[in-house]
């Protein structure tokens, strides 16, 4: 299932019973948050609220907050379909006929992604605002500590300055006035890497922020595919279909012709940061204020009747637990090309995915468990990982109870724990300097006698299946 555009899949979800519109005028300054934090804590619906006060263009939230809707946006039934699709296509194994090879060639191109079609017209361009202002767009003022109104859902598209090459990510933007944001994309991310290469070879630097379309294209800009690898054709995997794209007015760059909304602009690598934040983050406290380029918008152009889609941050389980879900659930299978050992990974959602990850592994040699602590944190954004327990193969890691417990009785915590320091996450406000710390790996895992442990190591209690069997048998008569 593809959706054509944001609106089709409101209608999705109003179809599955996942969807209520709100006609009570509301604020976009802390009272939709208040009533999306109430609806998101008690794992209610997708919202679509009709009369924002003085604004004309209706706010969805919560589009993606459950598991089901998480699903629908990405138009399967269960996101492991699409981890199974993606553990296939990379486990081919080597073809033995022509017809195999034929196969094999087919499966890596879908892996790859399908490619964009570039197109001349687009729904996203219907109306073109030439004389840019950001105050028609109902930007939520999510906490009372916030320096101002945030969008929450943007897609940053840039292009490499040397190579060309797109990048896609989804970067908050603090609207300063009628035509300036902050674009606070983190020093690790690939669109602040753009950002430094324009430095060097020196002019502005044209960037589009598309808001709307196909939740897929979405959730692609969240996910943390390496640089190499476009989001553009990743969404055209997800959706079975190639995204259709079309140049932008004021700048060269293309945009998703299906998109709601597109902000045309530039950064100036010459001109100086500026004070971005607090707000309230997704750690569930606030983000300090910090410096980043400030983007300008030249153009907005918008579809004739747009949906401006947003999401608040904050204490945990908000609906970016569901888009972290997605990714922990789909790049399982990649993490195994390099680490087939592993079995399984769990980012649980209060550990906001960069504070802790639980990975279970078969393991094979001694210290296998650090070894792989240390290949995690040299992969993509798992190196911010600042709490990372390795168990055995045979704990479930999704069940927090059995690793509390089996984690607990395993370690012996100065000879099972290792520190390292390195780059940490931007947000993480503990860490004594912004985005440098220290990450602790615990191995949980049983202890070998080639590593050390020269002690006999103890059975965990099961009882007999005879006398299971014989208590089953017996179960009705003892009144209980
Ligand atoms: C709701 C939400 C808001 C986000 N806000 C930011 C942000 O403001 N800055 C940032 O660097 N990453 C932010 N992220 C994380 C990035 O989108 C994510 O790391 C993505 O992989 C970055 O893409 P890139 O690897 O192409 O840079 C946010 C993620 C979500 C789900």
């Amino acid at each position: 299932m593809t959706y054509n555009d944001l609106n089709s899949f409101v209608r999705a979800l109003e179809q599955a019973g996942e969807l209520k519109r709100v006609v009570y005028p509301v604020k976009a300054e802390l009272e939709i948050t208040e009533i999306a934090d109430r609806v998101m804590k008690s794992g209610g619906p997708a919202l679509l609220f009709e009369n924002v006060i003085g604004k004309q263009i209706p706010v969805l939230i919560n589009a993606f907050g459950s598991q089901k809707r998480m699903a629908l946006a990405l138009g399967v039934q269960d996101i492991e379909e699409i981890a199974a699709e993606i553990s296939k296509l990379i486990q081919t194994k080597p073809p033995k006929s022509f017809k195999d090879k034929l196969q094999l060639a087919s499966d890596l191109i879908k892996l790859a992604g399908i490619p964009p079609k570039i197109v001349k017209d687009g729904a996203c361009q219907e109306v073109i605002l030439r004389e840019p202002d950001l105050n028609i767009l109902p930007v939520l003022t999510c906490w009372p500590g916030d320096a101002g109104p945030f969008i929450t859902l943007p897609m940053v598209f840039s292009k490499d300055p040397v190579k060309g090459t797109r990048n896609v990510g989804l970067y908050r933007l603090q609207v300063f006035d009628a035509r300036t944001t902050g674009m606070h994309w983190h020093l690790h991310k690939v669109g602040a890497r753009h950002f430094q290469q324009q430095k060097e070879t020196q002019g502005k630097m044209p960037l589009a922020v598309c808001l709307g379309g196909d939740p897929a294209m979405i959730y692609a800009a969240t996910a943390p595919l390496p640089p190499q690898i476009d989001e553009v054709l990743f969404t055209g995997f997800l959706r079975k279909k190639g995204v259709e794209l079309m140049k932008g007015i004021t700048v060269d760059i293309e945009v998703p012709a299906n998109s709601d909304i597109v902000i045309e602009g530039y950064v100036d690598p010459a001109e100086p940061l500026r004070r971005e934040g607090p707000f309230g983050d997704h750690t569930g406290f606030y983000s300090l204020g910090d410096d980043y380029p400030v983007f300008h918008v030249t153009c907005i152009t918008h579809r004739r009747n747009p949906i401006y889609p947003t999401t608040i941050v904050g204490r945990p389980p908000m609906e970016d637990a569901y888009l972290g879900k997605a990714t922990e659930r789909l790049f399982l299978p990649l993490l195994r090309v390099t680490l087939p050992e592993i079995v399984d990974m769990n980012l649980p959602v209060h550990g906001v995915f960069h504070n802790l990850a639980i990975i279970s592994i078969k393991k094979e040699y001694p210290a296998h468990a650090r070894k792989v602590m240390h290949a995690l944190w040299g992969l993509g954004q798992m190196m911010f990982t600042k709490t990372l327990i390795v168990v055995d193969h045979d704990v479930n890691v999704q069940d927090l109870s059995e690793v509390t417990w089996i984690v607990g009785n395993h370690i012996d915590p100065k000879r099972d724990t290792i520190f390292v320091d390195g780059p940490v996450d931007i947000l993480d406000h503990a860490a004594p300097v912004l985005g440098h710390g220290t990450k602790i790996g615990i191995d949980g895992t049983r202890k070998w006698p080639s590593e050390g442990f020269a002690r006999q190591w103890p059975d965990a209690i099961v009882m007999d299946e005879q006398t299971k069997h014989y208590v089953d048998s017996v179960w009705d008569k003892l009144g209980l």
